[in-house]
């Protein structure tokens, strides 16, 4: 069932506490304490966890260049002394690269997306990445060179460079204001005789319209992936984000859904997609594969170091996988708190005529970023004042993502980028911004975001 952290009835508790399975062996330690038996492996963690806990309570959990500047900050770090821990006993079981959590933590995460099976890799940029170069994987290609790849303006700009250079053609889609998703009539109109695929975004949280685009996408027969990096726990019609098509890329880092330090995942529609992503995520060999590696007909082969395709290296360590297992627990009370708090926040925005937000369709379950807003054209302030004044309050603001990609310096260097007007795209690069969401932020902070709001609104 989506959404439930199950058993994963490996015979491991759902999430493992640091130290669970690990054995000390006293003769090696060179503890004094230890040594002479004053105190147990048992004792010293407890004094560990107290060290950490002092640690952490004095700690500054904003990831701002300059600390305390912001009382409201993009995000704050959601993880604890048990994720702290975690990452200790891997490194302290030696156990740092890729192992057991890694697959512990991709079976929970497939089961909470419910999806075939889940791919980990060390960021969502690499899950993008590592999806597009699926299209074109040289042991069963889906898409030729030069397969047109159809893409929103304003997403993140490794979901663009991904498929560019996975060597196909990125045509860029508008994007409605009045979802920052995909421009659904747009994409009707460029889906062309080249067009081979959509890799959609689930921008800010919001999932895009998934009935009418899966209409699209099975009438024009295109294969269909998903960057889920800003949308992790969101659902159209029940049915996760990340679960229409071949696969689906999700993103762990800072100020994420949840935070693996940096990390990202793929979920994968099926075992073969996990099987040729495990395969390229490390180097194109069998290793991490599931089935045994085929018997090498060439005797001067090591199947150990046996290479049946082209690949990466994007692992994730351990220490990253072993955040995730107490994060995805965390999961549904941080996406609730998250959802409480927009709701208090888009209850002021849609009180006032100059700025909105994105509007869910009634059939998505939005699991929100952050606080995306868009100041009306016809407003008696622009989007740099509403930036300035909440600067200067104490409020973290950012463009949003690229605004409109085509805009960018880098898309200068990929003229097929530049594909006419993208109004919509336009509309947020020039009236958009978003501020954080965390769901640690506590209601004071919030009674005082709102306070900051209506002060700038009320004077207009
Ligand atoms: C929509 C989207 N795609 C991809 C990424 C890339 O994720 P990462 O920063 O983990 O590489 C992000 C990052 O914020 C994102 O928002």
């Amino acid at each position: 069932m989506p959404g439930r952290i199950p058993d994963t009835g490996d015979g491991l508790p759902a999430v493992r506490h640091a130290g669970g399975r690990h054995r000390t062996d006293h003769r090696r330690l060179s503890c004094p304490e230890v040594a002479e038996r004053r105190m147990t492996p048992a004792d010293l963690q407890v004094k560990l966890l107290d060290v950490l806990n002092a640690m952490i309570a004095v700690g500054n959990r904003g990831n701002e260049a300059q600390a305390r500047r912001y009382f409201y900050p993009l995000s704050l770090a959601t993880f604890d002394v048990d994720e702290i821990m975690e990452a200790v006993h891997s490194m302290t079981s030696f156990r740092t690269t890729m192992w057991e959590k890694t697959l512990q933590f991709e079976r929970q995460f497939a089961s909470y997306v419910d999806c075939n099976d889940a791919v980990m890799v060390n960021s969502g940029s690499s899950a993008d990445l590592l999806l597009s170069f699926l299209l074109r994987n040289p042991t069963n290609p889906l898409l030729e060179e030069g397969d047109e790849v159809l893409v929103p303006a304003v997403t993140w700009p490794t979901h663009i460079w991904s498929p560019l250079m996975a060597g196909l053609k990125v045509r860029l889609v508008d994007v409605d204001p009045a979802t920052f998703n995909i421009d659904l009539d747009d994409l009707e109109a460029k889906i062309g005789p080249r067009t081979r695929a959509l890799f959609l975004v689930h921008l800010m949280g919001n999932p895009c319209q998934m009935d009418r685009i899966g209409a699209l996408v099975a009438k024009h027969k295109l294969v269909l992936l998903e960057d889920c990096c800003e949308a992790l726990g969101a659902a159209w019609n029940g049915r996760q984000v990340g679960t229409f098509g071949l696969g689906g890329a999700y993103s762990f880092f800072f100020s994420h859904h949840i935070c693996t330090m940096e990390g990202g995942m793929i979920s994968c529609s099926s075992a073969e997609v996990a099987e040729n992503l495990r395969i390229m995520r490390a180097h194109g060999w069998m290793r991490n594969a599931n089935r045994p590696a085929p018997p090498v007909a060439d005797p001067t082969l090591d199947p150990r170091y046996t290479f049946v395709n082209w690949g990466f290296n994007l692992r994730p360590t351990e220490l990253q996988a072993g955040f995730g297992l107490h994060q995805l627990r965390k999961l549904p009370g941080f996406n609730e708190r998250r959802e409480q708090i927009a709701r208090r926040i888009f209850d002021v925005i849609d009180r006032s005529g100059h700025l909105s937000r994105p509007r869910a369709h009634p059939l998505a379950q939005p699991s929100w970023f952050c606080i995306p807003l868009l100041v009306a054209a016809d407003a008696p302030f622009t989007r740099d004042d509403l930036v300035r004044y909440l600067e200067n309050k104490g409020v973290e603001t950012r463009p949003v993502v690229t605004g409109n990609i085509a805009r960018q310096p880098a898309a200068k260097l990929f003229p097929d980028l530049a594909t006419g007007a993208l109004p919509g795209a336009d509309a947020i690069h020039d009236r958009g911004l978003y501020i954080g969401l965390s769901p640690l932020f506590t209601d004071q902070v919030i009674d005082r975001l709102l306070d900051c709001l209506q002060e700038f609104l009320g004077a207009y």
